[in-house]
C-alpha cells in the first residue's frame, strides 16, 4: 500500500526534461496537494531529507520549496514537531491563490473548531447548557420568521436592551437607561464603535502593558498612538500615564480583572483614572469582558457604575460569560456620548442578528443566565485550582490570573517557541511577551486557561507541557533558571 505522505500519493512530479525548475514542480504538486485537501489541514509533510531522498533531489532544494510554502500561509514549521498544514485555506481553496489571512496569526486561533486545553477567551465546552440554547434558539427562529420584514433598531432590539439595562443594575452596580446600550457582535465591533466615536485617529491612546493585543490593533487599525501604560499589583499605573501623555484622549482599561495578569485595580487608582479623565476632558473606555465572573470574592463594581461615569464607555459581551460563537456584545454609551455612539452604529455597524438576539433576551430574561453564571464561576474555580496544582509541580511561581494561571518560565526559555510547539501538540498556551507593546520590557511566560481542563485531561496535557517546557529550556538551563519571577504585579500578591 502506497504511504500517505509518500510522493506517489501527493502526485508529486519531477519531470527532469522539462524547462521547469525542480523546486517550482515540487512546490506546485505540493501546493495542489493542500488546496485540493490531500494533504489535510494539520498534517505533517514528509521531513525535508525524506522528501530530498525519495525524489532524488537535493534537500536545500525542498528546504526552498517549504519556505516558500511558509511564506505563503499553507504550512507552518513547529521547530523539531516538522513541517504542518495550516488550519485556514479556504480563501487559497475559492480562489486557487495562496491563502490570504497572514494578518490573523496573532488572533484567537484555532479558529471553528474545540476549543484546545489552554486556550484563552473561550468558555467551558463541555458546560456549554447545548440543549438548552438550541431551544431558545428554535423559539427565536419562529419569532423572527413572523416578524414585519422591516428594519430592525440598529442599537439592537429593545427587549434585550432592558434586559441588558437591569442585569447591569444588578451585577456592575451601573444605573443607566436602556437607550445608552448599542448592542453590537462582540466586544471588538463595540471598541471599534466607541474609537470612530471619539474620533481617535491621530489622538494618543493609553493602553496597559501588558495588554490585549486585538484592543492594540484596534488602536493601530483607527491610525491612534499607542501610548503603553505599565500595569503592577494594583492595576494601572495611572501615575505613569498621566507622566508620559496627560493630554492623551482615552485610556482603554481593563480594570474588573486585568488582561492578562487577573488584577483588579484598586480604589486608588480607580479614582485616580476618573479624575484625570475628569480634569483632561478626556474617556476611558473600560473593557468588562469577564463581567461578573470574579472567582476570588465578589467582583468589583465597573468603573461605569459610580461618580465620573459621564467619562466611561463602558464595552461588555457574552464572549466569555455565554460563547464568543453568539457573537453579541454590548456598549453602554454615558449619555454626553450616547447620540455619537448611536450615529456610528446606525451608519457603520447596526446590531447583528435578531434571531440570536431575541434568544438572548429569554435566556436573560428567564433566569438561565444568572444559572449559568453561577455554575461556571465553581467550575472555573475548580478547574483553576487543579491546573495552579498540576503546573507548579513543573513551573514553581505559578499564579492564580482571572480565569486560569499565569506560569514564569526558566531564563532560557522562549515562551513564543513553547507556544508554537504546544500548538503543533495540541495544546494552546498563550505567549505572555506576545501581550507587551515594547519588546525590550517584555516578561516571558505561559498563559494558561483554565476553562478547557478537568479532571480527565489535566494529567496527560500537563505531562506534554512540562516535556515540552523542559525539552526547550534544556542545554542552556541555569541553575538559578527558576527563580525568574513574574514581575512588580505578582510581588505584592498573597
Ligand atoms: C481582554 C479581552 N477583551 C475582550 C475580549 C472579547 O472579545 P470579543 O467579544 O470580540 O470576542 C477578549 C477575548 O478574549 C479579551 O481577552
Amino acid at each position: 500500500m502506497t504511504h500517505p505522505n509518500s510522493p506517489a500519493a501527493l502526485s508529486i512530479l519531477v519531470d527532469r526534461a522539462t524547462a521547469m525548475p525542480i523546486g517550482d514542480q515540487i512546490h506546485a504538486s505540493l501546493r495542489q496537494a493542500i488546496v485540493e485537501g490531500r494533504l489535510a489541514p494539520g498534517q505533517r509533510l514528509p521531513s525535508g531529507r525524506d522528501l530530498a531522498a525519495q525524489l532524488g533531489v537535493a534537500r536545500g532544494t525542498i528546504r526552498v520549496v517549504y519556505d516558500r510554502l511558509i511564506a505563503e500561509n499553507l504550512v507552518f514549521g513547529a521547530g523539531s514537531s516538522g513541517t504542518h498544514v495550516c488550519s485556514r485555506l479556504d480563501v487559497g481553496r475559492a480562489g486557487g491563490k495562496a491563502s490570504l489571512d497572514g494578518p490573523l496569526a496573532d488572533f484567537n486561533r484555532p479558529f471553528s473548531s474545540a476549543p484546545l486545553p489552554f486556550q484563552m477567551g473561550v468558555p467551558a465546552h463541555d458546560a456549554f447548557p447545548a440543549k438548552l440554547w438550541a431551544r431558545m434558539r428554535t423559539r427565536a427562529v419562529r419569532a423572527d420568521a413572523i416578524a414585519y420584514t422591516t428594519y430592525g433598531d440598529p442599537r439592537g432590539e429593545p427587549a434585550l436592551r432592558a434586559q441588558i439595562a437591569s442585569h447591569l443594575a444588578v451585577s456592575r452596580q451601573m444605573q443607566c437607561h436602556p437607550d445608552q446600550i448599542i448592542v453590537t457582535s462582540g466586544y471588538r465591533q463595540g471598541l471599534m464603535l466607541a474609537l470612530t466615536a471619539l474620533r481617535a485617529h491621530g489622538r494618543k491612546a493609553w493602553l496597559e502593558e501588558p495588554g490585549y493585543p486585538l484592543g492594540r490593533r484596534a488602536l493601530e487599525v483607527i491610525g491612534a498612538e499607542v501610548v503603553p501604560v505599565p500595569v503592577d499589583a494594583e492595576g494601572l499605573r495611572v501615575e505613569a500615564g498621566v507622566a508620559s501623555a496627560p493630554d492623551a484622549l482615552l485610556a482603554l482599561v481593563t480594570p474588573g480583572q486585568h488582561a492578562p495578569l487577573g488584577v483588579t485595580m484598586s480604589p486608588e487608582r480607580r479614582r485616580a483614572l476618573l479624575d484625570w479623565a475628569a480634569a483632561r476632558g478626556a474617556w476611558i473606555i473600560e473593557d468588562d469582558y469577564l463581567g461578573e465572573i470574579q472567582l476570588d470574592g465578589r467582583a468589583a463594581p465597573a468603573l461605569a457604575a459610580g461618580e465620573g461615569a459621564e467619562h466611561v464607555v463602558y464595552i461588555g459581551a457574552f464572549s466569555k460569560t455565554i460563547s464568543p460563537a453568539l457573537g453579541l456584545g454590548f456598549v453602554v454609551a454615558p449619555r454626553s456620548a450616547t447620540e455619537r455612539l448611536v450615529e456610528v452604529s446606525a451608519v457603520l455597524a447596526p446590531a447583528p442578528n435578531r434571531t440570536t438576539q431575541l434568544a438572548v433576551t429569554e435566556f436573560l430574561r428567564d433566569g438561565h443566565y444568572l444559572r449559568h453564571l453561577r455554575q461556571m464561576k465553581a467550575l472555573y474555580a475548580e478547574r483553576r485550582r487543579l491546573t495552579l496544582t498540576h503546573v507548579s509541580e513543573f513551573l514553581p511561581g505559578t499564579l492564580m490570573a482571572g480565569l486560569g494561571v499565569i506560569a514564569p518560565l526558566p531564563q532560557s526559555a522562549d515562551d513564543r517557541v513553547i507556544v508554537g510547539i504546544a500548538r503543533a501538540h495540541g495544546l494552546a498556551p498563550s505567549a505572555l511577551s506576545a501581550w507587551y507593546l515594547r519588546r525590550s520590557q517584555a516578561q516571558g511566560g505561559l498563559i494558561l486557561s483554565a476553562t478547557n481542563v478537568h479532571p480527565d485531561n489535566i494529567g496527560a496535557v500537563c505531562a506534554k507541557l512540562a516535556s515540552i517546557v523542559a525539552s526547550s529550556s534544556s542545554g542552556t538551563h541555569q541553575s538559578n533558571d527558576r527563580e525568574r519571577g513574574l514581575g512588580t504585579w505578582s510581588r505584592e500578591r498573597p
